[in-house]
């Protein structure tokens, strides 16, 4: 059976009422383009800020299914995108392998340990999505009956190559000049760490799908920071092995590999479905490579959101145009920031869905 009939199967099954996501990514000719935005769930909303002062903190948060739920959801009715997200985060799998990080307000994650030595690599496990991870799991159970077939939910991982950039350098970096130095020094013990991690995201997303998730993401955030020729062996590589694994599971992948406008030809040729862009690669020159044999999603600055409502409305159509008749997925280039004024967002939003595509 191809990807896309078991697709088609499990839509059906469900009765999507949004499909637009699931269409888009197929190839149909839709009237509108979907739009949804990354990191939409928290960050901007007030309701996701109320919910959360009743927690110890993003963390109880996370390990809450009925809360991850509500906050999942807190976009699709505030904002009217056309897919969920599941609240969870990137670094989850890190902790399922041993390694335990806090989030702390105002800096970010910090790992109290971080990988020096083979020894430090020896000691992770493996993970399993669901005896390690099990709470996001069960938060995907309750947001598909919750969502009840209103839109697509989306579930996500981080890379391989950004989850060891944490796992190396114990919090966020401008240069991650201590995880680069771990590929140059000891390559071995790189590789030994990189495949125990997408061994651990395979199993994870298995597990999401598994457990519903209509689309899965994967977050290659910091592929920026690599050379081109670091980024194939230490990065591309993996995603790679991932989105093998993942080739048969009747569930489309998207590839977001922010800074590696380099390797679109290659990300082209990955046994994914859409491809995400950042802000930084021109349209048409992403449209030329990878044509439409994916579909493509991004890619508005998200400093755009910032602009006035007119110019938001312009730029927004101007983005649309710029990809042309081929398959798109309208969001941001990376995620919405925190101060972006909510009604800057709708505006987005509402453009995208009161904007008819007309095929030529
Ligand atoms: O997209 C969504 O809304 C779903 C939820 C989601 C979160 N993190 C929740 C979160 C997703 C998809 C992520 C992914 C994530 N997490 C990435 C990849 C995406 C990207 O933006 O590049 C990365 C690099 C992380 C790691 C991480 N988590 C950082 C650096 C931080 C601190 C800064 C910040 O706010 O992003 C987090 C915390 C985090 N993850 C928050 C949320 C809602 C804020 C926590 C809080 O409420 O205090």
């Amino acid at each position: 059976m191809t990807k896309y009939k078991s697709l088609l199967l499990r839509e059906k099954e469900e009765e999507l009422q949004n499909d637009l996501l699931i269409r888009t990514i197929k190839g149909d000719k839709t009237s509108r383009r979907p739009v949804w935005l990354m990191r939409q769930a928290g960050r901007i909303l007030p309701q996701y800020r109320a919910v959360r002062a009743t927690t110890g903190g993003f963390k109880d948060l996370l390990k809450n299914p009925a809360l991850a739920c509500e906050v999942t959801i807190q976009p699709v009715d505030e904002l009217g995108v056309d897919a969920a997200i599941i609240f969870s985060d990137i670094l989850v799998i890190c902790e399922a392998m041993n390694l335990t990080y806090d989030m702390v307000p105002t800096k970010g994650p910090v790992f109290p340990k971080v990988i020096t030595s083979r020894a430090d690599v020896e000691q992770l496990r493996v993970a399993d999505g669901v005896d390690d991870i099990g709470y996001t799991i069960e938060a995907i159970k309750l947001t598909k009956q919750a969502l009840n077939g209103r839109v697509p939910l989306i579930g996500f991982s981080g890379c391989p190559w950004t989850l060891f950039s944490y796992m190396i350098e114990g919090q966020g970096s401008k240069t991650f000049s201590k995880a680069k130095k771990m590929l140059y020094a000891q390559p071995e013990v790189s590789h030994l760490l990189l495949q125990k991690i997408t061994d651990s995201i395979i199993n994870y997303v298995k597990a999401q799908i598994e457990a519903g998730v209509n689309v899965v993401q994967l977050f290659d955030s910091w592929a920026g920071v690599l050379t081109p020729s670091q980024y194939n062996t230490f990065a591309f590589s993996y995603t790679k092995q991932i989105c093998d694994a993942l080739q048969d599971s009747g569930v489309p992948i998207t590839v977001f590999a922010k800074g590696a406008y380099h390797a679109l030809t290659k990300l082209s040729d990955l046994n994914c479905d859409t491809i995400g862009l950042d802000w930084t690669i021109p349209r048409a020159y992403a449209r030329g490579i990878i044509g439409n044999k994916k579909a493509v999603q991004g890619n508005l600055d998200p400093c755009f959101l910032y602009a006035d409502r007119a110019a938001i409305k312009q730029e927004t159509i101007k983005m649309i145009n710029d990809f042309g008749n081929g398959r798109h997925i309208v969001n941001l280039g990376h995620g919405v920031y925190p101060d972006t004024p909510l009604d800057n967002v709708k505006c987005f939003v509402d453009t995208v869905k009161n904007y008819e595509i007309k095929y030529s």
